[in-house]
């Protein structure tokens, strides 16, 4: 065996928006806390880590995480926060661990590379099936701020005792990975009837596009009623599968980030790495049927109802319902100027203060009039 990895194939493009996804997210998180020196030690978590590498040396998901990590070396070694990623592989069935051998080897060589990570992170590597390690380590996940990767083959981590896991922690984001198409032709199994109960008339009525949709909305059905825990959808098409991506995180700064990443991979929908609801042809004047709103329009068009039928609202009134919606502020913004431009509404100045750093960070709330 030579090279890198026995990944037998290259990444094919779903894969490389799922590591995408996952490793701009984990840009976007590690400086919320490596620019606040107070956190002091944060956890990441890839519990289905692969080799590090693919069959063309690609980096897979903990390659990129410490890639990730290189990027902040200045901001980590200036506010002396520690950094702990726990890297595990395990081949259920197989003697011979080939794929950890590997994880291990080529996480070194890039570690030695990087001689400044021995300042401040600390690699525990685990050869052990993800079922077990994920509950030996929940009390880890819990004490610090984590970031935790579930990149399964398959569906199995999405049933409801892990789910439940998850939904009790705090400062915990999350990012599975599901091959939710596979409902779809062995939804009857008990393997998957164990991960989540669909009933066979929903998945057979259901178009196959929305089949994570449909997955990501039982789960989220499932959540407990007064859950603050707020999950995402994002769609990946392989060949002749839907796969997808569910972030999950508590707080709002995450959600922020996460819907950012997602809007800007997909400007259309922020939600799927194809056109899922058609909007393409529903952006031209559709002559019979009369024109169709694409997503952005529907939810502007929404948004516009609702504020119409208040006096006053305020914009972190405005922002939780747009992130409650998947969108990102900008869209919500567009809107308050053209209502704001059309006589509708008022707010003092030139912008309505409608982002994260305004609401939550500054607790600058500002009414927004609405003119009957
Ligand atoms: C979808 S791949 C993850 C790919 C990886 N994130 C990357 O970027 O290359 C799933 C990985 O989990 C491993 N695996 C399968 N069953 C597992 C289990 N029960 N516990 C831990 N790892 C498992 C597989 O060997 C495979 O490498």
């Amino acid at each position: 065996m030579s090279g890198k990895n026995i990944h037998s194939e290259p990444f094919d493009n779903g894969t490389i928006t799922k590591l995408e996804i996952f490793e701009d997210y984990a840009q976007a998180w590690i400086p919320t806390f490596v620019m606040q020196p107070r956190f002091g030690e944060i956890h990441i978590f890839d519990f289905f880590s692969g080799p590090g590498y693919d069959s063309n040396n690609i980096p897979g998901s903990p390659i990129r995480i410490l890639n990730k990590i290189n990027e902040q070396l200045g901001n980590i070694l200036q506010s002396k926060t520690k950094i702990v990623l726990h890297l595990n592989e395990f081949e259920p069935n197989l003697k011979a661990q080939k794929k950890f051998e590997l994880l291990k080897k080529n996480c070194e060589e890039f570690i030695l590379l990087n001689p400044k990570f021995k300042y401040f992170l600390t690699v525990n590597y685990y050869n052990e099936n993800a079922e077990d390690l994920f509950f030996k380590l929940l009390p880890t996940i819990q004490e610090f701020p984590s970031l935790v990767y579930l990149d399964q083959n398959g569906v199995k981590f999405i049933s409801q005792e892990y789910v439940d896991e998850l939904e009790k922690l705090n400062t915990t984001d999350f990012i599975y990975f599901v091959s939710s198409s596979f409902f779809k032709r062995y939804g009857k199994t008990e393997e998957f009837k164990k991960a989540l109960e669909i009933e066979i008339e929903e998945l057979e009525s259901e178009e196959y596009r929305n089949m994570h949709r449909l997955v990501f909305n039982k789960i989220n059905s499932r959540l407990p009623e007064n859950s603050e825990l707020k999950l995402f959808p994002f769609s990946i098409k392989k060949n002749a599968n839907i796969y997808g991506i569910i972030f999950g995180a508590k707080n709002y700064a995450a959600v922020d980030k996460f819907l950012k990443i997602a809007w800007k991979r997909n400007n259309l929908n922020g939600e799927a790495d194809f056109d899922i609801d058609e909007d393409k042809t529903k952006i031209q004047l559709d002559m019979f049927e009369g024109k169709k709103m694409t997503k952005i329009e529907k939810f502007k068009n929404d948004l516009e109802s609702k504020l119409l039928e208040n006096t006053s609202v305020t914009n972190k009134q405005v922002l939780m319902y747009t992130y409650a919606n998947g969108h990102i502020p900008q869209h919500a913004v567009d809107l308050l100027k053209q209502m704001k431009k059309e006589g509708k509404l008022d707010y003092e100045g030139k912008s309505p203060f409608l982002n994260y750093e305004n609401v939550f960070r500054k607790y600058n709330i500002v009414n927004y009039k609405i003119i009957k």
